[in-house]
């Protein structure tokens, strides 16, 4: 039997079990994404994305709600369309690990929107790398040049990897251009990269990484106004995917970089306060990506344009990627079911449920019957 249902005292149903939420522990998602396969996975993910974007107005959005620290900040992320309700609970926090904690954590939540009844409650960290550098690679399918091939990956953290595969499979990226400031990092992500079929080229500075580079992915953590990507680094044509600057204080991008180029966001209210625009002008011109996806904006413009996708992470993301995690755990059987939820007979008898404990308890200890 499921070992969190044996933690409880009362005896469960199989009714009152098929109506728990589904449990993705982090151990579960791992063994679920080795099951799928990365690419299987990445591709699915970016599908169930692109699917949802392409149905922007049936959600009902608002911006992340975020409580900030000195060293980081903790967000909430929710979102519904007419039949499921999500939220996300992510952290960045980029002095974690220093003490043995990764930079992002996550869990989140499905639930059916005609009950409020969770269905599912999974681990998060796992697959928000899946989701962002699904998220990544799809705008880059849409506004990087198509013949690109040549990428640098600046910031060689937890999520590179994920960037990196995500572009090899999604876009056809053959080369990658390294740089972090820590060299244990990028030794790390060339030891996990090897023998993938990538040719992964160690640079000594951001400005050496970007050089022949078709699209240049910033994902670095670092709680400042950073100024990764300078403009004189620019070259023609370039695709600038920034990850790392999602938070008020948090940038990557040069603000003359925002000025060369065409800029693309998930949701504006958002990306006004948390990307690399917040320190443009509140009416600095941007184009939402369902826009491009659905073709009722246009994306790149001609082959020379500079183009930003300013990514922070949607909740809508999230949604398509727990919705995915969701279907696959299902078929795959993995995971377990969760006693979230109090099983009772009479649904407004939430007190009975502590009337039954005590009914078993209170005999053995005072010789009572508590009736
Ligand atoms: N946009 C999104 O949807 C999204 C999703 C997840 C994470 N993020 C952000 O992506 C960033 C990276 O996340 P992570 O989990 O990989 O973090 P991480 O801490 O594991 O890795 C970040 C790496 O950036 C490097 N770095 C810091 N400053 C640098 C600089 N100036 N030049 C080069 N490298 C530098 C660090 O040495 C580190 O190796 C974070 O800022 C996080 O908030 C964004």
């Amino acid at each position: 039997m499921n070992r969190l249902i044996k933690a409880l005292h009362s005896p469960l149903t199989t009714a009152f079990l098929a109506t728990q939420p589904l449990y993705l522990s982090a151990p579960d998602a791992v063994t679920l994404v080795r099951r799928l396969g990365f690419q299987k996975c990445i591709a699915g993910m970016a599908q169930n994305i692109r699917a949802d974007f392409l149905r922007w107005p049936d959600f009902d959005k608002s911006a992340r709600v975020a409580n900030h620290s000195q060293g980081g900040v903790i967000e909430l992320m929710p979102i519904s369309d007419d039949t499921t309700y999500s939220f996300k609970y992510v952290n960045g926090h980029p002095q974690n690990t220093a003490i043995g904690l990764p930079t992002v954590m996550a869990f989140g939540v499905l639930a059916d929107v005609a009950t409020g009844l969770p269905t599912l409650v999974s681990e998060l960290t796992l697959t928000t790398a899946l989701r962002t550098a699904a998220t990544s690679a799809l705008a880059a399918q849409t506004l990087a040049r198509p013949n690109s091939r040549v990428m640098a990956l600046i910031g060689n953290g937890a999520q590179s990897e994920f960037q990196a595969l995500a572009f090899q499979h999604l876009l056809g990226i053959d080369t990658l251009r390294l740089f972090d400031i820590d060299p244990l990092a990028t030794a790390k992500l060339v030891a996990n990269l090897s023998g993938r079929g990538l040719k992964l080229q160690v640079c000594t500075s951001t400005a050496e990484a970007v050089q022949g580079a078709d699209i240049v992915t910033t994902v670095t953590a670092d709680k400042a106004c950073a100024t990764i990507v300078t403009a004189d680094l620019l070259a023609p044509g370039m695709h600038i995917n920034a990850v790392g600057g999602d938070c008020p204080g948090k940038t990557e991008l040069a603000a003359d970089v925002l000025d060369k180029a065409k800029v693309f966001v998930e949701f504006t209210p958002q990306t006004r306060i948390e990307g690399d625009i917040q320190q443009m002008p509140a009416d600095f011109a941007v184009t939402e990506l369902w826009e491009v996806l659905s073709g009722t904006r246009a994306g790149r413009d001609h082959d020379d344009q500079i183009t930003v996708f300013d990514s922070v992470g949607f909740a809508l993301e999230d949604f398509a990627a727990l919705r995915f995690m969701h279907e696959a755990a299902l078929v795959h059987g993995v995971g377990e079911r969760l006693a979230l939820i109090p099983q009772m007979a009479d649904p407004k008898n939430l007190f009975g449920t502590l009337q039954a404990s005590a009914r078993r308890i209170e005999p053995a200890l005072n010789g009572v019957s508590c009736t």
